[in-house]
């Protein structure tokens, strides 16, 4: 059976229904806990992932051990095409931050269809286009903004993929450690932290353990900007 969500996936955008559900049920659906690794920065990759439930986290290692996060994903979106496109090792880490069900392509498989179905390259360019866009902001605000206004910038983030409205604002489940929450904005664990307490003292958020509820959006997008 073929998830919805699955279809929202960059690689199924303009495709006509027949030509989906045929291109996803090619795919291979393959179960994850957390903590799993699905493979290695450095690894040769062969095949790319759509995400149908759970959450993925790409993360890069420095030589000293540091982590540092690229993105957490969720349900319908897509990962491990780089090494496709631009014949290579896997360019960063991917692991189960929430235990998950990913649909795995073989990266010959997808050729064979891009050659058959041209118009699915145009929609994997747009989200490679997309995918830039948000890694140069995030550069630029390494470089620009302060923690507080990255840590707000990333909450918001992660509120359009994984918040649901509640009575007081979004609750956001992000499932992320304080230290893989750290390593998503780029800064140590205890600015990080200190950053968070002043949201919550201010009445802006509200901790739960691995979620946040976001109470004062309008403050928190001031303090991103
Ligand atoms: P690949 O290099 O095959 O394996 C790692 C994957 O992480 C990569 O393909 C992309 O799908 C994904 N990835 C790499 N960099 C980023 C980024 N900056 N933002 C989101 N995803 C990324």
């Amino acid at each position: 059976m073929v998830d919805d969500i699955v279809l929202t996936a960059p690689l199924f955008a303009g495709l006509d229904d027949e030509t989906a559900t045929a291109l996803a049920e090619a795919m291979k659906p393959v179960e994850a806990l957390r903590g799993d690794v699905l493979f290695h920065e450095g690894d040769p990759g062969d095949r790319l992932y759509v995400i149908r439930e759970g959450k993925i986290k790409l993360g890069r290692r420095s030589n000293d051990g540091r982590e540092n996060l690229l993105a957490i994903l969720g349900p319908g979106e897509m990962f491990g095409e780089l090494s496709l496109f631009d014949p290579g090792p896997r360019t960063a880490t991917a692991s189960v931050v929430a235990d998950a069900v990913v649909m795995e392509l073989a990266h010959a498989e997808l050729v064979a269809w891009l050659k058959d179905t041209p118009s699915v390259a145009g929609h994997l360019l747009q989200a490679l286009a997309r995918r830039l866009r948000r890694t140069n902001e995030a550069l630029a605000d390494l470089v620009f903004s302060d923690v507080p206004g990255r840590v707000a910038k990333a909450l918001l983030d992660l509120s359009t993929r994984f918040g649901e409205p509640v009575d007081e604002g979004v609750r956001v489940a992000h499932d992320l450690t304080q230290e893989e929450l750290a390593q998503l904005v780029g800064a140590s664990r205890e600015t990080v932290n200190k950053a968070l307490a002043d949201f919550a003292a201010r009445g802006w958020v509200r901790r739960e353990g691995r979620a946040v509820v976001l109470l004062d959006l309008d403050r928190l997008e001031r303090r991103a900007r």
